[in-house]
């Protein structure tokens, strides 16, 4: 049980470390919109001066968390979008064991484009899920014009976030796949409950954001976490469903400060995490133990604790 890390292009890194049919599941949450962590965006971003990211305004003197803006992208920018998300949809159908499945975070605007690359890399759709969470993204009035129109807002504002899931095709019957693969089904949640697709799991706690800053390599003076740091708890959530036999390895090729990863090792499963940029990958090194220590309810349930217990015991013995 444990993780391994790797610094660089996941599309680079999954082609020369890894071997077709190695994982087990597909947990992510990709740069939607691409261009946001090219690296002249992610320098306006620290420094707090747009670009493709929005700052929002301060609220009761709380700083806000920045938002990219994908109704910004230009044609040529959604070709790169098309272009990406079909590279991403044929190296995860190459490592996927048949019947893996694949978690993936999007958003309102982009999951259609989305979508029909992993369609046409040949991973089947199965679902999108709904996490219940207010954003400040859409609602404004119109800019340039808020008192004329004054009960009058651009687009509705976002309360929910679409998690797309997909999985490689089986290889015969849901139970040959899992007998031979050890995947193709998602984990009930207990037995009277299976998995459901509505994911009420709202905002990710202060707690958390602030083990990510206190990890950031630059110190406390540079101390900012991953604008897209995703709950600990929605996390082990996802993992959870994704090893429907507790076995395997779960892997994100967009691992941020490794929200994932950590969750993953809470649960007491192996994974994969790999991240391009230099800064959220030492933040990732630093924050995963400590955020695998935050307490969710996931790990109470009885499978969860007897896993854990299980591999912490083989864990002991240095297998
Ligand atoms: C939306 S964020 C993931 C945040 C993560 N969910 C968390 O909780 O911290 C996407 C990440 O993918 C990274 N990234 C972008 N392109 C990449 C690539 N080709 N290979 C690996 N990582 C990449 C970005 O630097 C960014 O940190």
């Amino acid at each position: 049980m444990g993780y391994d890390l790797y610094q660089g292009n996941s599309f680079q890194v999954l082609e020369e470390e890894f071997e077709e049919n190695s994982i087990h599941a597909v947990v992510t949450d990709p740069p939607y919109g691409v261009v946001e962590f090219q690296t002249a965006n992610v320098e306006k971003m620290r420094e707090g001066s747009g670009g493709v990211w929005r700052i929002p305004p301060e609220l009761d003197g709380n700083k806000r968390k920045p938002l990219p803006r994908f109704t910004t992208l230009s044609e040529s920018d959604k070709e790169d979008l098309r272009n990406f998300f079909r590279q991403f949809g044929e190296s995860v159908e190459r490592v996927l064991r048949p019947g893996g499945h694949v978690f993936v975070a999007c958003t309102q605007l982009l999951m259609h484009e989305v979508s029909q690359q992993l369609d046409e890399a040949g991973l089947e759709r199965r679902d999108v899920l709904v996490r219940e969470t207010k954003t400040l993204r859409g609602g404004d009035r119109p800019k340039g014009a808020h008192e004329r129109y004054d009960m009058v807002s651009s687009m509705p504002r976002v309360y929910w976030e679409p998690w797309l899931l997909y999985r490689k095709p089986l290889e015969g019957r849901l139970q040959d796949n899992l007998d031979n693969w050890q995947t193709g089904g998602l984990r009930r949640e207990s037995d009277e409950r299976p998995f459901t697709d509505l994911l009420g799991n709202g905002k990710t706690p202060k707690e958390e954001t602030q083990i990510v800053k206190n990890s950031h390599p630059g110190g406390e003076e540079e101390a900012e976490a991953h604008p897209n740091l995703k709950p600990q708890k929605l996390m082990r959530e996802l993992c959870h469903a994704a090893l429907p036999l507790r076995e395997g390895t779960i892997l994100d090729p967009f691992m941020g400060s490794g929200s994932t990863i950590a969750a993953a090792h809470a649960l007491g499963y192996d994974a994969v995490g790999i991240e391009l940029d230099e800064t959220f990958f030492e933040m990732a090194q630093n924050a995963i133990p400590k955020l695998a220590e935050v307490p969710t309810e996931i790990e109470k349930r009885d499978d969860v604790e007897e896993h854990r217990t299980q591999s912490r015991s083989l864990s002991d013995f240095g297998k």
